[in-house]
């Protein structure tokens, strides 16, 4: 199949809006785009020249940034589609390289396409051998958040064959490089906290089963390709490639809208994944199972998040967009049985926890009301720290999965005529202008 990497930056305008005032001032007509699916936008950007007003949305609640044809959430029933295929049967019938392909070029590869661009990223897995220093500069118990933010952003002062942003090729090799090395320093991250020697990546390798080695292999023992653990570890790749304008893609294109390189925009944006309410969830999550600790306890701490001005939430649940369930948790709950099952875990205490909180959350009115349901994070945990994954890794291997999207965002904001630079206006609610007192009057 031919690519025509479908980006649609033709603006078609579907009607008019026009705003009015209770002021009798004069009501702006602003017009309305259309979309190929979801909510059409409202253009506002003549809004302040013609009425001297601004738009206020805290959180971005009802606000478009931009144009985007990489991925496509309907919240209210639970779809999740990347380039318009469903999340369901790509995780089902394609790896997560066919997955990168698709969200990075626009269309899924052919086989030889698949073997082309598998085997630039493998060609390109290895890290300058310098950076070996910046990983030595860092505590044995740094979390790894700290060491990829720090990493990522490095790479720009080693890959200057890539920083000419103006240059469609620099972009694309820029692309490469992080697809390619962002592995490598989340499993350098791991070992460098464990004390064991770096492991090399290698050619002849898959992707993820390539990761896993880098991971779990040491010099006294290669690591056993298990191709169930490989598929679960692609899946959760798969699931978090990408998903619309997150906080993290969102500050990734924030960052790159000043004509930041690649390598910094993607720092920044591993920089804002790491917090608890975004990328950190699954760390939180299983933390949180195992401070419940026991299947007794688990109405209790339900109820503890439901008390008014309780600061204790159910961490892996709920979801800024969606409002029915998650379609990437119900696809790592499965993933997690398979897990479980394969390694003969089947009566994993954590495992009984989650469910119990699924079942009694599932039932219980404060969260049906709310629209509350298990998102992707909440079985992510689980699944691996089967794998061997350390909790602290959580959200750097959500880093890892998620940078395909970051790019391809990236590489579409740089490429949109409409892009400019991120300046948010704010309504000013401070003092009025007034004059500086001498210092003994104050
Ligand atoms: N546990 C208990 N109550 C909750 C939860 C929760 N997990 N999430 C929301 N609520 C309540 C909240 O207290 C509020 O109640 P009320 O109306 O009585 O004040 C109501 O539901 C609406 O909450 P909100 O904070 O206005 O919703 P939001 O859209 O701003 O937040 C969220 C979305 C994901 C940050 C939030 O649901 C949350 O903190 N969840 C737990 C953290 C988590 O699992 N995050 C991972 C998100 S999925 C991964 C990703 O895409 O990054």
């Amino acid at each position: 199949m031919g690519h025509f990497g479908w980006t649609r930056f033709m603006t078609i305008i579907a009607s008019k809006a026009t705003l009015s005032f209770d002021d009798n001032s004069t009501p702006v007509s602003l017009p309305v785009y259309e979309s190929t699916i979801g909510p059409a936008g409202i253009d506002i950007r003549s809004l302040y020249a013609a009425s001297g007003r601004i738009s206020y949305d805290p959180g971005f609640m009802a606000t478009a940034t931009c144009q985007s044809s990489i991925s496509y959430i309907d919240g209210e029933n639970g779809i999740l589609l990347y380039r318009g295929y469903p999340i369901e049967q790509l995780a089902t019938q394609c790896d997560y390289v066919e997955v990168c392909h698709l969200l990075l070029k626009g269309e899924l590869p052919t086989v030889q396409e698949k073997k082309e661009f598998e085997a630039n990223i493998a060609d390109d897995a290895m890290i300058h051998e310098q950076m070996h220093f910046f990983f030595r500069g860092f505590r044995r118990d740094a979390h790894p958040m700290s060491i990829l933010v720090a990493t990522v952003g490095a790479l720009s002062s080693f890959y200057h064959d890539s920083l000419d942003i103006s240059n469609p090729e620099h972009r694309a090799l820029a692309a490469t490089h992080l697809l390619a090395k962002v592995p490598t320093l989340v499993a350098m991250s791991y070992k460098y906290s464990v004390g064991q020697p770096f492991v090399y990546p290698r050619k002849d390798m898959p992707y993820t089963a390539n990761f896993m080695r880098m991971m779990f292999s040491t010099p006294s023992e290669d690591y056993k390709v298990n191709d169930v653990l490989v598929r679960a570890l692609d899946r959760i790749f798969i699931l978090h490639a990408d998903h619309e304008q997150n906080a993290s893609t969102s500050t990734v294109r924030l960052a790159g809208s000043s004509g930041a390189n690649p390598f910094a925009c993607i720092s920044a944006g591993i920089a804002c994944l790491w917090g608890p309410a975004h990328g950190g969830a699954n760390e939180a999550a299983l933390s949180m199972i195992r401070h419940i600790g026991s299947i007794d306890k688990v109405p209790a701490f339900i109820k503890s998040t439901k008390e008014p001005g309780s600061h204790a939430r159910l961490m892996g649940f709920g979801h800024r967009i969606y409002k029915n369930v998650d379609p990437r948790a119900t696809l790592i709950r499965e993933t997690c049985h398979e897990v479980l099952n394969e390694l003969g875990l089947n009566d994993d205490p954590m495992f009984k926890i989650a469910l119990e909180i699924e079942r009694i959350a599932l039932e219980d009115d404060y969260f049906i009301s709310r629209k509350l349901y298990p998102n992707v994070d909440f079985y992510s945990g689980i699944v691996q720290s089967a794998l061997g994954i350390p909790s602290s890794l959580f959200t750097g291997i959500f880093a890892l999965a998620r940078t395909v999207g970051w790019i391809a965002q990236w590489k579409e904001m740089m490429s949109d005529p409409d892009s400019r630079i991120g300046r948010p206006r704010q309504v000013y609610v401070g003092p009025i202008r007034r004059d500086v007192p001498p210092i003994e009057r104050r």
